[in-house]
């Protein structure tokens, strides 16, 4: 199966800061797979790197069958990768619909659309018109996401969507994450919360001081192991 992304010993920075070592991993076409670790690993810049916004050093990065090499946010989105950023950044000035909108730039042809997003998320059809940011965190989390799918991503990267949430609303997220990923998109979930992961992804990487430090599948895995990975 063709890879989704791929990363070949690479090494990223933030001008002269040197955060990723020598960062390997990939993940095939469709996949679902976690990337965890502590603060401060390197897991966001692993996306940053694919976006441009961290500097490729040396080492390959592939997404989508192409060849990243001075990526830029909005080229990746059109190769069909799909973002929800770590604090979601929802746009403040814009309501809930123009902030959606925002995510169909990429103009890729698919499901999702305004209408399959309030059939999946009713409550953003309500407040469709009220500012981005009168809402609670599981509403922005909501909103991003949507926005994400409104690309008709092939990989959609979400990058610790349960912080700040309550329980109940990630149990809402967690089956939304996984009905989404069931239709065939490749899914990478950046996350600290071990019982969203188990529920949303089939293997994950474990990220240590900018490099992968260990592999596995999350079923048959020894999930005191895993959270001796993100326990400070
Ligand atoms: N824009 C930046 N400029 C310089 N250094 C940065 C920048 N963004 C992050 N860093 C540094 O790079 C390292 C990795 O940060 P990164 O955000 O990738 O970690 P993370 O694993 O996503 O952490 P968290 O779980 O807190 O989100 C940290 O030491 C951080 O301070
Ligand atoms: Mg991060």
């Amino acid at each position: 199966m063709s890879a989704a992304i791929e990363f070949d010993d690479v090494h990223a920075y933030y001008g002269g800061a040197h955060v990723l070592h020598g960062v390997s991993f990939s993940i095939c076409a469709g996949e679902r797979v976690a990337l965890i670790g502590r603060n401060g690993v390197g897991k966001t810049t692993v996306v940053n790197t694919m976006l441009g916004l961290a500097r490729l050093g040396s080492g390959s990065v592939r997404v989508l069958g192409r060849q990243i090499n001075r990526a830029r946010p909005f080229t990746v989105a059109r190769l069909g990768l799909g973002i929800v950023p770590q604090g979601r950044m929802i746009m403040p000035n814009l309501t809930i619909e123009e902030n959606l909108l925002l995510g169909s730039a990429p103009r890729r042809k698919g499901r999702w659309t305004l209408e399959e997003i309030y059939r999946l998320f009713p409550i953003l059809k309500e407040r469709a018109h009220t500012p981005g940011t009168a809402l609670s965190g599981g509403q922005q989390q909501m909103v991003a996401f949507g926005r994400a799918l409104m690309g008709n991503p092939d990989c959609l990267v979400m990058d610790e969507p349960s912080e700040g949430l309550a329980p109940v609303i990630v149990d809402e997220m967690a089956a939304v994450i996984s009905s989404v990923a069931a239709e065939g998109t490749a899914l990478v979930l950046i996350e600290q919360n071990l019982g969203l992961v188990r529920r949303a992804v089939d293997r994950y990487y474990v990220m240590a001081k900018g490099r992968i430090a260990a592999e596995g599948r999350i079923a048959g895995a020894d999930i005191h192991a895993l959270h001796s990975y993100i326990a400070i």
